[in-house]
């Protein structure tokens, strides 16, 4: 059966997988983006996804653009929680700004889109929240107190909230990627990428299809016995 699924940051990396993937599921999928106009036109334009403009990490423009989504699509079934950034650097460098946009985005998000369509879930008995996490989140990482902090953070969101929506038919799940071939990982200083590569097991990194293709499992009607789970996506790099 066909819903209305909700990407943040899905206009691209993981997050452009996952949109695919869902709208190959039969969804009706929107894309959430935050800054990148240009990338999203392209986006909506490949792919016939919209791509609806705000910053998870307002709460206000959270609820608005939720509001927006559900009055031009109808209600909001399936939520993907996967807008992140990285300000990576080690504690002695960090800026206040850095720990607290990483914090802001990553882990506020969550609870911003959460308020904005939890309820709705809630009232009509059925709903499906994955929320990416990160191998970082379970592992801790060099030079990222803060994201490693806000994915953290996200797995406990997970756990806590499955509790609180397991009773009307509204599971929440997280993914912890490891690391992926997108832009966020490309953007890791080349010397240092090549030695976390030297400790992955399977030998290379990750394609966002191969993170899509776990969302479209715990988002499934299949899916329904799984909730409070992470699901560790990370070529064996670290074994959870
Ligand atoms: N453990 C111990 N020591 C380490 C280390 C590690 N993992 N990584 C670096 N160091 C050491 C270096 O060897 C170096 O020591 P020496 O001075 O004695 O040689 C020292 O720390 C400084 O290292 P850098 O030269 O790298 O320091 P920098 O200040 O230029 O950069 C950094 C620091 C920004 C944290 C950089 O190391 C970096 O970008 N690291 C990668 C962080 C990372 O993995 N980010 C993931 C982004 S992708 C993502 O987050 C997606 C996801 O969910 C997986």
């Amino acid at each position: 059966m066909g819903r209305v699924a909700v990407v943040t940051g899905g206009t691209r990396g993981i997050g452009e997988a996952i949109c695919q993937r869902l709208k190959r599921q039969g969804h009706t999928v929107i894309a959430n983006y935050a800054g990148n106009e240009e990338k999203a036109k392209a986006f909506t334009a490949a792919t016939g996804i919209p791509a609806y403009r705000w910053d998870v990490g307002d709460h206000e423009a959270t609820l608005a653009g939720c509001a927006q989504v559900e009055a031009d699509h109808g209600p909001i079934d399936i939520v993907i929680n996967n807008a992140g950034i990285t300000r990576d650097g080690t504690l002695h460098r960090m800026t206040f700004e850095d720990w607290n946009e990483v914090l802001r985005i990553n882990l506020g998000g969550c609870f911003n889109m959460a308020k904005a369509t939890f309820p709705g879930m809630r009232e009509r008995g059925w709903g499906r929240i994955v929320n990416i996490g990160s191998i970082n989140g379970q592992a801790g990482q060099y030079g990222q107190v803060n994201y490693a902090a806000a994915k953290s953070g996200i797995h406990g969101f997970t756990k806590a909230l499955a509790q609180e929506g397991a009773k009307f038919g509204v599971t929440v799940n997280a993914i912890a990627p490891g690391y992926i071939d997108t832009d966020m990982v490309a953007a890791v200083p080349a010397p240092v990428l090549e030695k976390i590569i030297a400790k992955i097991p399977v030998g290379r990194l990750g394609h966002a299809e191969e993170i899509a293709r776990g969302v479209a499992f715990l988002t499934s009607e299949n899916g329904g016995f799984v909730t409070g789970s992470t699901m560790s996506i990370n070529g064996g790099q670290h074994m959870y």
